[in-house]
């Protein structure tokens, strides 16, 4: 068995005005349907010998992430808070610590914001992944590149270990674009998926090695903490200390232990508008609509209407997001940079 741990404290920006500061996308059900991404991430795990699982997220959420667990009948004192956000790496060290305390169980550490289509895939991915990870590896999720994405991690395959899975010959986190098509084009790489599988001790250890700082910052954090209702605290002080670092930064890039386990299973991590019209389901001219919405001679539109009717005419390659108290229109392939757009938003105040 391995204990879930789900990292729900990102912030989502580059999906505004879908995602909000207070309702970020991971408690959104962004294809429309009834569970939201942090309740999707829990379901996919479906008969996998899965223990308790532990959401991390930042305490402004901790209502929001409370009642989404409770629909599912799995809250269970099972939410770690964060008094501020200081990036992957510190979330996961919390947790482990947390682990620690019940055994030293294996980890699978995942996104609370990804779409996987396949789940039979990604359950199988798991499974192989789990004895490596007890053996103390550190697992990582590949996926085979289609674009020099310059968000993602890299990893070059090392040898081969069993049934597919491969030592780490090389990890890097987030290169360059000239390098990333270098990587594409060799063939060589997987894109790291955000998803990991170790166990809570070899985390700890690996972390202890290349950023002590950030071990004892979290241990002082998790020295007393207060169970309080369905709520594990920290010390706001002493996690405020924290430095900030992704746990790609600070262990996987570094350790010699990491391992990766290829997936295939129609991964996604709708990190902005692009991927979430890529992920949902189009029609015959390419246009993913969602609620009221009316095309005439348009395509490959991603038109979202959360409470008006929302029409286009003859428009293609466009995103347009209608919410209750606000429009966001842009071509599809400068997405990305409505993250400019929030940071205005909040310089104004
Ligand atoms: N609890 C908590 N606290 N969760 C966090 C925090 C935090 O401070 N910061 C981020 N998260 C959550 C996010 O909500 C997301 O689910 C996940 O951790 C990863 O954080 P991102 O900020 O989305 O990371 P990234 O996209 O830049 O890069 C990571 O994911 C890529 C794949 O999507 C890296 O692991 C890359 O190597 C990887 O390719
Ligand atoms: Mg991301």
């Amino acid at each position: 068995p391995f204990v879930p741990v789900l990292m729900a404290g990102g912030s989502g920006t580059r999906l505004w005005p879908l995602s909000r500061e207070h309702f970020p996308k991971q408690f959104l059900a962004l294809d429309g349907g009834e569970r939201s991404m942090l309740q999707a991430t829990l379901e996919r795990l479906g008969d996998l010998p899965a223990g308790k699982p532990l959401v991390i997220c930042n305490d402004s959420h901790r209502f929001l992430v409370a009642e989404q667990l409770r629909q599912l009948g799995a809250l269970n004192r099972n939410i770690l808070l964060e008094p501020v956000a200081r990036n992957t790496a510190p979330a996961v060290t919390l947790a482990a610590l947390h682990a620690l305390r019940e055994g030293d169980p294996v980890l699978l550490v995942l996104a609370a914001d990804h779409v996987i289509r396949d789940e039979a895939a990604f359950q199988a991915a798991v499974r192989h992944a789990l004895p490596l990870a007890e053996q103390g590896r550190l697992l990582t999720f590949g996926i085979v590149p289609d674009k020099p994405e310059t968000g993602y991690g890299y990893i070059r395959r090392g040898t081969a270990i069993e049934g597919g899975a491969s030592s780490v010959a090389a990890f890097v986190e987030k290169p360059e674009r000239a390098v990333a098509e270098q990587y594409l084009a060799s063939g060589e790489y997987l894109w790291n998926s955000g998803m990991f599988m170790f166990r809570a001790s070899r985390y700890l250890e690996e972390l202890g090695r290349f950023r002590p700082d950030i071990l004892a910052a979290c241990r002082a954090a998790m020295a007393a903490p207060s169970p309080d209702l369905d709520f594990i605290r920290v010390d706001t002080e002493a996690f405020k200390a924290c430095p900030e670092e992704s746990i790609d930064y600070a262990v996987m890039e570094k350790t010699d232990a990491a391992a990766v386990v290829p997936l295939d299973a129609g991964w996604s991590d709708v990190g902005a508008f692009g991927s979430l019209w890529e992920v949902l389901p189009h029609d015959a001219d390419g246009n993913a609509l969602q609620g009221d919405v009316i095309a005439a001679d348009s395509t490959n539109n991603l038109v979202i209407a959360e409470n008006a009717l929302v029409a286009v005419v003859g428009l293609h390659d466009t995103v347009v997001v209608q919410t209750k108290d606000a429009v966001l229109v842009a071509p599809r392939a400068r997405a990305q940079e409505v993250k400019q757009i929030v940071g205005r938003i909040k310089a104004a105040g």
